[in-house]
């Protein structure tokens, strides 16, 4: 784990992280995580390519969640955000965006992209953000680390959180669709960043408390791979 000064020191540091990775492996499969702790992040990635210390030409990128029932084009959409902060800037282009199931028969959908998921192998990255209630994307607690693409329910602490994004609870959609917590378990290195007072319990919870389904995030305590936890001070602050 890595304890940070600031937000500011967070992006650069994961940055860091992620140039590493994209160097090994220009290829790399990347989750990239919406929501407003990894923007730091993004943006210094942007930078780094600007300024061509960064290649990102083949590097193809995961969908991590995404709210249902939303309108094409709705400004509420986690792919829209993703598209403006991550996948523009880092000029990836759709072809190498690999989407989550969002209609149809859902279920069917959900294994069928997990099956999909499965025959290409682990990704090579995941860049997560901590949820106020333990959640990783949109597993909400309980979350087993066995489950599976699927569709969600949002919790009450996930509603009143995202509504800093678009104004009240009552903008935020209720269901959602999230990668299921085995994906992210099993990559091949996984980032979570975690910024801001409102962390501090959850944190402490997540990485030094029981493992178990009711702090999704907590079972990153037993994950085999490369798992880096990049913290700020104002998170891990003594309690
Ligand atoms: C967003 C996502 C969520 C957020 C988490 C933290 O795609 O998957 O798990 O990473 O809710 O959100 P922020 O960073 O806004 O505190």
């Amino acid at each position: 784990m890595r304890v940070v000064e600031n937000a500011e020191e967070l992006g650069r540091i994961g940055a860091d992280l992620v140039t590493e990775v994209v160097g090994a492996r220009p290829a790399a499969s990347i989750v990239a995580a919406t929501g407003r702790t990894p923007m730091g992040l993004y943006a210094e990635l942007a930078a780094r390519r600007r300024s061509g210390v960064l290649d990102t030409t083949a590097i193809s990128t995961v969908q991590l969640d995404e709210y249902l029932g939303l309108e094409r084009d709705d400004r509420r959409s986690l792919f829209g955000w993703m598209r403006r902060s991550f996948l523009e800037p880092l000029g990836v282009s759709d072809g190498r965006v690999i989407r989550l199931p969002l209609g149809g028969d859902l279920e069917e959908a959900c294994a069928a992209f997990d099956r999909g998921l499965e025959a290409r192998g682990p990704f090579d990255l995941a860049i997560l953000g901590l949820g106020r209630n333990g959640h990783l994307g949109f597993n909400e607690p309980p979350s087993h680390p066995e489950s599976s693409t699927r569709m969600v329910e949002l919790s009450p602490s996930t509603i009143e959180a995202n509504a800093r994004y678009w104004g009240n609870g009552a903008d935020v959609p209720t269901t959602a669709v999230t990668l299921g917590m085995r994906h992210l378990l099993s990559a091949r290195a996984i980032v979570l960043l975690v910024s801001g007072t409102s962390k501090r319990t959850i944190v402490h919870r997540a990485l030094e408390g029981p493992v178990g389904p009711g702090v999704p995030a907590s079972f990153l305590q037993d994950a085999a791979n490369d798992v880096t936890v990049i913290v700020d001070r104002a998170a891990w602050a003594d309690r």
